[in-house]
């Protein structure tokens, strides 16, 4: 295996994979190197921006640490991350559906007790939220976990402001037995993802804006359930349809309604399917 050329090269790494003994990984692998050698020889890919990709790269992973995920970050404007969670979350109708999970989920965030403000000093016009987690027939869900997380007014997460120890806007709340939950926090705002590193080059040198569409995340888990990873986001944002991360879904886009004394509430029902 000698004077192997842009041709021949494709075949000869898939041949060194011949003794992997997990069929899952060697198709992956398999599929990765075709397609990447395949692309490679598609643009003619030049030695200096061949560089240039490593060093994207590079960066990506010197600006990474425990509270900047660079390489989500990339995945979600490359669709990546969409396309995986359209893939694999083909609920039955009337589910709730799935949406990106995003870089700013913290594990481990406080527990509320159910009509607490979890905002806990965030900025922002306080919001009232509350809904129903149900089944596919209907019936609620007692003590399903909601996990809850958004950004302040500014358009930042609390794990975005340097120096902030305690966690804002975000929260764990467990349903009452009939499936309810309500709490108290803010109005969530359009932002802008993060672009001080590579991936704001990437957007930049693609021509395109920066912005999410106002949304509250939710995590809901229940016993005999599928885990949802979903938004509820807000009718009329000018970015509903311009997703930097293309994880908008029409039935996830909620009214949120101004009330006499300036402030908001949302109310959402969630549905989860059955675990499989
Ligand atoms: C988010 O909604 O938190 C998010 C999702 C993808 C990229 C950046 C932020
Ligand atoms: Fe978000």
């Amino acid at each position: 295996m000698r004077n192997l050329d842009h041709h021949t090269i494709t075949q000869a790494v898939l041949d060194r994979h011949a003794n992997t003994d997990n069929p899952r990984f060697k198709l992956i692998i398999d599929s990765l190197i075709r397609h990447l050698h395949d692309f490679v020889r598609e643009v003619e890919l030049t030695e200096a921006e061949w560089f240039a990709g490593i060093d994207f790269l590079t960066r990506c992973g010197a600006i990474t640490d425990s509270k900047r995920q660079e390489f989500i970050l990339l995945s979600d404007v490359l669709g990546l991350s969409m396309l995986t969670v359209a893939m694999n979350n083909d609920k039955p109708e009337g589910c709730t559906e799935a949406t990106v999970f995003g870089p700013f989920h913290v594990e481990g965030a406080p527990h509320y007790e159910l009509g607490a403000d979890i905002s806990n000093g965030a900025r922002g016009t306080p919001c009232f939220v509350q809904g129903t987690v149900r089944d596919p027939e209907g019936r609620p869900i007692p003590h399903a976990k909601l996990d809850v997380w958004q950004s302040d007014e500014d358009g930042l997460y609390d794990v975005q402001h340097e120096g902030l120890a305690q966690a804002q806007a975000r929260g764990m709340l467990t349903a009452d037995e009939q499936g309810r939950f309500y709490f108290q926090s803010i109005l969530a705002s359009a932002y802008s993802i993060p672009t001080d590193g590579p991936v704001g080059e990437l957007l930049r040198a693609s021509g395109r804006h920066s912005w999410r569409p106002a949304h509250l995340h939710f995590m809901i888990k229940a016993p005999g359930f599928e885990t949802l990873i979903t938004h509820v986001f807000r009718k009329d944002d000018d970015y509903l349809d311009s997703d930097a991360v293309f994880g908008v879904r029409q039935s996830l886009i909620a009214d949120w309604m101004r009330k006499d004394d300036g402030t908001y509430e949302v109310a959402f029902d969630f549905v989860l399917n059955a675990a499989k």
